[in-house]
């Protein structure tokens, strides 16, 4: 069986973008595929938290990945500080990696532009990343597309460890979600959907209630024309609408184009809202259960001591490769 690794930050709201773009593909590859999943908290202290409210964050999310419909008997859920290898991982392969190739990341650019002091660890993100998945000889990565550039530093980080040390690392190959790659902001259409974005309106999480759901989709921007039809350039905000709609149905864009034909964006917002709130309820059911539960705390006691063999043993080989350390007798 082939390995899976892909990771989501604990840094607040888990919104549509994250579903559609990352949990919704982990859900129908975790039967196919060896997978390991992961509360990445590391990369959340890379902008200030708050500690009461990361560990709060870390637990929901741990929670929303079981909601979601990740099955722990099938996969390893863990939690990314419970399992050390990371961060030394992560070390070995900034000393690996170049200023320049880190300061040209778009997320980077994008979280630093403006600031007058820039955490390190902003800066040196993509390698502890490139860490989390390497460590488990990865196959393939689902994630959204704003993680492309992230997945093609981590390969260029394999292939130049490989090289210069020890052939140790599997290349590990992307896999994007074909519709859901990309959720736009509800605001802006042509804007990724944020946690971050200041405007609450933007995104929809997965604990909005049909109330918040029903006002964030009729608010969502679209345009003057009033034809439901597929066009990113021209029609950013119904296209949108339409993907996440086509995501949580079983139609295709081309069906819901003609089922909407001449109906308006009143009627297809409406259908909308319920298709959503459909969704949303039996995962917000299961996340309320779990959330606070022992069950929740024996899986990630469970997945940190797997994913801790794992990663200890490929820490050993990377160590051995540089030359840390004395030879094991
Ligand atoms: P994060 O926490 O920002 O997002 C988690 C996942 O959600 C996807 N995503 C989206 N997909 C579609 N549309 C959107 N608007 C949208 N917003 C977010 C992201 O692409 C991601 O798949 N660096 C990663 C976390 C990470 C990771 C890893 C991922 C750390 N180590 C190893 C994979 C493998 C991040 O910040 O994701």
């Amino acid at each position: 069986m082939k390995t899976i690794f892909s990771g989501i930050q604990p840094s607040g709201t888990i919104h549509l973008g994250n579903y559609l773009g990352a949990m919704k593909q982990f859900v129908e590859l975790q039967d196919r595929y060896n997978c390991y999943f992961c509360i990445v908290d590391e990369h959340a202290i890379t902008v200030p938290q708050d500690r009461l409210e990361l560990r709060k964050n870390i637990r929901s999310l741990a929670a929303f990945y079981i909601a979601a419909g990740i099955d722990p008997e099938k996969v390893t859920l863990f939690i990314q500080s419970e399992v050390p290898a990371h961060a030394q991982a992560g070390w070995m392969l900034q000393c690996v990696s170049y200023v320049g190739e880190l300061e040209r990341m778009t997320q980077f650019k994008d979280k630093s532009a403006g600031k007058e002091s820039v955490p390190a660890g902003l800066l040196t993100y993509p390698p502890l990343m490139a860490a989390d998945i390497l460590l488990y000889s990865t196959d393939l990565v689902p994630v959204g597309e704003d993680q492309t550039q992230h997945l093609e530093l981590t390969r260029d980080l394999a292939e130049r460890f490989n090289k210069r040390y020890l052939e140790i690392f599997t290349l590990p190959e992307i896999s994007l979600s074909k519709s859901g790659a990309r959720v736009m902001s509800l605001q802006d259409p042509t804007k990724k959907m944020s946690k971050s974005d200041p405007n609450k309106k933007a995104f929809i999480s997965l604990l909005d209630d049909p109330k918040q759901v029903d006002k964030k989709i009729k608010s969502a921007v679209t345009d003057s024309e009033g034809i439901v039809k597929y066009d990113k350039e021209n029609k950013p905000g119904i296209s949108n609408l339409l993907s996440i709609y086509a995501n949580f149905s079983n139609l295709s864009i081309e069906e819901l184009e003609k089922k909407y034909d001449g109906a308006g964006y009143g009627t297809f917002k409406a259908d909308l809202v319920d298709v959503v709130n459909d969704a949303l309820r039996p995962i917000q059911h299961r996340y309320y259960e779990l959330v606070e539960s022992e069950e929740l705390d024996r899986i990630l006691d469970e997945g940190a001591e797997k994913a801790n063999i794992v990663a200890g043993k490929m820490l050993r080989k990377m160590e051995n490769a540089m030359g840390l350390g004395r030879k094991k007798r």
